[in-house]
């Protein structure tokens, strides 16, 4: 049976006043969060520290949006795992839509992310998905397939069940337009299978795979109790604290 993982991606909003108030607020409802989910929080860079000081003995993870694949050096402006690990980062997000879109995010990063992740024990989500002109051609799948092969590329099955996968259309990414619950399981039921065709079925059926693109309260229930769907990305909702905790709380 695999847990649901609901996990907020903060982007490039918070200041640490902000962020630590909307800790205290989570904190406040905590102890009625679902306690069939693991919940996972994710500021930025500069405010992960004071986030997690501030979550000390309560059940909430805390996840970086990127990190470099290098162990150390001359990367001016990078941020290392073995930083995060030494802070208590439990997670990373990797190869996020608007790192590929903005930042050169590449499937080849991707692949050196995860390893590196794996390496110091922090779990990666490593995003992906298509754009609506893929969507529209009907590449989809393939889109999605070539993400996770090249992602994927020398993993190792001890490796890769414990990778999350976090499957977010580009279109739905902050538009308001979410997937048809439909059409977020059936990629997430492909990505499954890839993973078996890649490793085994006994591997696959283990891995947690999310949908995020415009997750809100009033559609979470609809799309986490799909069958292939483990769990929710959430970016704009996450940012208002009963927001979140009504997506938590989506089985209630
Ligand atoms: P959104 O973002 O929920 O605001 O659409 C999701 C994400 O980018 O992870």
């Amino acid at each position: 049976m695999r847990r649901k993982l609901i996990a907020g991606n903060w982007k490039m909003n918070n200041d640490l006043d902000d962020s630590l108030a909307l800790v205290e607020e989570l904190k406040s409802l905590s102890g009625k969060f679902d306690k069939d989910a693991d919940v996972l929080i994710c500021p930025a860079f500069v405010n992960l520290y004071h986030v997690k000081q501030s979550l000390s003995g309560f059940d909430i993870k805390v996840g970086a949006q990127n990190m470099h694949f290098e162990e150390v050096g001359a990367f001016t402006g990078e941020i290392s795992p073995a930083m995060l690990k030494n802070i208590g980062v439990d997670y990373v997000i990797i190869g996020h839509s608007e790192r590929r879109q903005y930042f050169n995010e590449v499937d080849e990063t991707v692949n050196k992310k995860l390893k590196a992740a794996h390496i110091h024990g922090i779990i990666p989500i490593v995003c992906v998905g298509e754009t609506l002109k893929q969507r529209e051609s009907g590449i989809e799948k393939e889109t999605v397939k070539n993400q996770i092969i090249k992602g994927f590329e020398n993993v190792d099955g001890s490796e890769a069940v414990k990778t999350v996968i976090a499957y977010e259309p580009i279109w739905a990414i902050g538009t308001g337009r979410t997937a048809s619950s439909r059409q977020a399981n059936e990629m997430a039921y492909f990505i499954r299978n890839c993973l078996s065709e890649i490793y085994s079925s006994d591997i696959s059926d283990k891995v947690i795979i999310q949908y995020g693109g415009s997750v809100k309260a009033d559609n979470a229930k609809e799309i986490l109790t799909q069958s292939d769907i483990d769990g929710a990305l959430i970016g704009g909702a996450s940012l208002k604290a009963e927001e979140f905790y009504k997506i938590i709380n989506y089985a209630k």
